[in-house]
């Protein structure tokens, strides 16, 4: 299981949401009596899901390290996505956020979800190919390109899955309602906060590259290759942190995610939401 810290998940989570929750409305959150959040890490889509639904949302994960920030927040509970400890039927809605991307059975969870909900199913879950990036520094994009596209030949699970979570939901015997586009865009600009100070050390110091140096090496690139592309790495980290002492830098990040929404086969609709919603523009953003 990849593993993500606590410093990691508030720094790429940062003011997701907070801008518009539009594609979360076929979650119909005002209706759920008990919404469970699987993979929840530190519990960024649980807080929205509990601001958003007067029912009661459970957070749970396989890390109890990222649990326990999330119990901060919302009830939670250790366990597996292919293996919840929970009752069938426990909640009428199950919903995941980044988590089928780092599944190598995603239709295998959904399966899961769908054993313990009596309605509705939805995940959230990014096109990691489709990631755009401006920056001041000229170097940036370009090498983050190259660095996600030898991430994404080496990762052995699809986390460009994005949209085509429709098809993990299709596998898993659910009927699709509706997929939204949400795009969570990331902007840095002076003043710089902590997040921003920190994800500029790692590039200056290589270490942000580095945690993903045995995925990248999986696939095509070469351990030459990856050591050009760290050293190119580290003086584009450079650039930014001077950039940040005139306070010059400035980048903007738009990651696409997609809401992908099921329900269970026999639940009546209770939801709000049928299927004739499918029809027209599949996606919107
Ligand atoms: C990218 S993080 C997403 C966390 C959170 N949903 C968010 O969007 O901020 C993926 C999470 O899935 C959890 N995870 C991965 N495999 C899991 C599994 N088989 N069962 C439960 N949790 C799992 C990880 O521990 C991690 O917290």
């Amino acid at each position: 299981m990849r593993e993500f810290s606590e410093s990691y998940l508030s720094r790429t989570r940062e003011g997701m949401w907070d801008d518009s929750r539009l594609a979360l409305e076929p979650l119909a959150l005002e209706s759920r009596d008990r919404i469970l959040d699987v993979g929840c890490g530190t519990g960024e889509l649980s807080r929205v899901l509990a601001a958003e639904s007067p029912g009661e949302v459970v957070g749970c994960d396989a890390d109890p390290a990222l649990l326990a920030a999330a119990s901060e927040h919302v009830p939670t509970v250790a366990g597996d996505a292919l293996r919840l400890p929970f009752a069938d039927d426990a909640f009428d809605l199950v919903v995941c956020q980044a988590l089928l991307i780092n599944l190598p059975e995603p239709a295998a969870a959904v399966a899961e979800f769908a054993r313990v909900s009596t309605d509705l199913i939805a995940a959230v879950e990014p096109d990691n190919a489709a990631v755009e990036i401006d920056s001041s520094v000229d170097a940036e994009g370009r090498l983050e390109r190259r660095a996600r596209r030898a991430y994404l030949d080496g990762v052995n699970t699809d986390v460009a899955l994005g949209a085509d979570a429709r098809e993990a939901f299709q596998n898993a015997g659910l009927e699709v309602l509706e997929t939204r586009q949400y795009d969570h865009v990331r902007t840095v600009e002076p003043p710089y906060g902590e997040g921003a100070l920190t994800a500029a050390r790692r590039k200056a110091t290589g270490d942000g590259l580095a945690d993903d140096r045995e995925t990248m090496l999986a696939g095509e690139l070469t351990a030459g290759e990856y050591d050009d592309l760290r050293g190119a790495w580290r003086e584009m980290g450079r650039d930014v942190i001077e950039q940040m002492r005139d306070r010059e830098y400035r980048r903007e990040e738009v990651v696409p995610f997609y809401v992908t929404v099921g329900r269970v086969p026999g639940a009546e609709s209770g939801s709000g939401i049928d299927s004739g919603a499918e029809s027209g523009a599949e996606t919107e953003s």
